[in-house]
């Protein structure tokens, strides 16, 4: 085990994850720690640093020292001075990412106002969408270094009007994402649509499918032709008072609760978070994940109790590639005052 551990260390560059100070990210990062991996593990503060140092610490498989594999760099993704603060530092460090998940989101359903990132962007949209793709701009050089470079976009079949996630209140749809070009003052991505926060979670997850599929085409268009992987891991409730779900449960807490105990218990239609974590761990370590080109995985129930995880299609809209390029030009005129590139 310890050789194994030291092998993989010496060899390999880092693993970037976004959103594993918690639930699949958390589940994953422990998973791939204990099989050697190194990680890079973004947190929102320096308080979500290093607690998620501390519970990895006490997690751990013994004779693994965290201190040669773990860096968790503040970096809060709704915060684009943040994002450049905490890449500046990172490019500089010149460290080799071999593997970049975009995993962190949020989503707090049941509040009838928009809440705003730092730069005054409706924050679901500018953590689960912007902010990544701000991220990805900035540490990019470090992803090319690596011999076998693999993106893996944390989704969900939200994204989907047709999916049975995505059939329930208003479904995703971006219009023509006039919404962007209102900028600051817009709370929704089309631009007309009144506020509602579930609607902008879906969005913003239909944006990772864009993002994941324009993402690829860039890169290959450069010569990179590289893994570009989005995946849906199912609905994930834990039993505990944490999970995706405690923004929401703030706004309705009987109802998310109610929700939570029939489709957890009754329904058995859920996911475990130690369940999601070894599928996103999966998608580094299994070569079957390794071919070039965008994919989409989805984790997807087939009786109570019982799911499978294979290769789906994403919705209509999240195959509209001039939908994608258009959503990556006008995000990146978001943050272009915030950096120095080219488009
Ligand atoms: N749970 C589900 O049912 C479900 C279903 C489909 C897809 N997903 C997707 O799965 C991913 C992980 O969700 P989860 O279920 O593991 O939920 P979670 O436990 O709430 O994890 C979300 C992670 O994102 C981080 N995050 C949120 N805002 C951030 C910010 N401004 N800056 C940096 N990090 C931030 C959180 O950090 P803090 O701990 O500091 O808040 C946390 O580490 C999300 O992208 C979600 O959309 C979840």
């Amino acid at each position: 085990m310890e050789e194994s551990i030291k092998k993989v260390k010496h060899e390999n560059g880092f693993t970037f994850i976004t959103g594993a100070s918690s639930g699949i990210g958390y589940a994953a990062a422990l998973n791939l720690l204990n099989s050697g991996y190194r990680l890079i593990l973004p947190c929102r503060n320096s308080l979500a640093s290093k607690r998620l140092l501390q519970n990895l610490k006490n997690n751990l498989l013994k004779g693994i020292d965290i201190s040669e594999r773990v860096i968790a760099p503040v970096l809060d993704l709704s915060d684009l001075n943040s994002i450049l603060k905490s890449t500046n530092r990172l490019l500089q460090s010149g460290e080799t990412i071999d593997n970049l998940i975009l995993n962190a989101g949020l989503q707090y359903t049941g509040s009838k106002e928009p809440r705003l990132s730092s730069q005054n962007y409706e924050l679901t949209f500018a953590v689960n969408h912007l902010g990544h793709q701000y991220l990805v701009e900035r540490i990019l050089p470090l992803l090319l270094k690596s011999k076998s470079p693999r993106v893996i976009i944390t989704a969900s079949e939200v994204h989907n009007p047709e999916a049975p996630g995505g059939k329930f209140g208003k479904p995703a749809c971006l219009g023509k994402l006039q919404g962007l070009e209102e900028g600051k003052a817009a709370s929704m991505i089309d631009g007309f649509s009144k506020f509602n926060a579930d609607k902008a979670y879906k969005d913003s997850k239909l944006c990772n499918l864009l993002f994941a599929q324009e993402l690829y085409r860039r890169l290959e268009s450069r010569g990179f032709h590289i893994p570009v992987i989005a995946w849906a891991p199912g609905l994930v409730i834990p039993r505990n008072s944490h999970g995706f779900f405690r923004h929401s449960r703030k706004y309705n807490e009987f109802g998310q609760r109610l929700f939570a105990l029939i489709v957890r218990d009754v329904l058995q239609i859920t996911e475990t978070t130690v369940k999601a974590g070894e599928l996103l761990k999966s998608l580094v370590t299994e070569p079957e994940y390794s071919k070039p080109g965008f994919s989409y995985f989805s984790n997807k129930v087939i009786r109570p109790g019982k799911r499978i995880f294979n290769r789906t299609e994403p919705s209509a809209e999240a195959n509209d590639l001039q939908l994608a390029g258009l959503l990556w030009k006008k995000t990146f005129c978001l943050y272009r005052d915030y950096i120095n590139m080219e488009n």
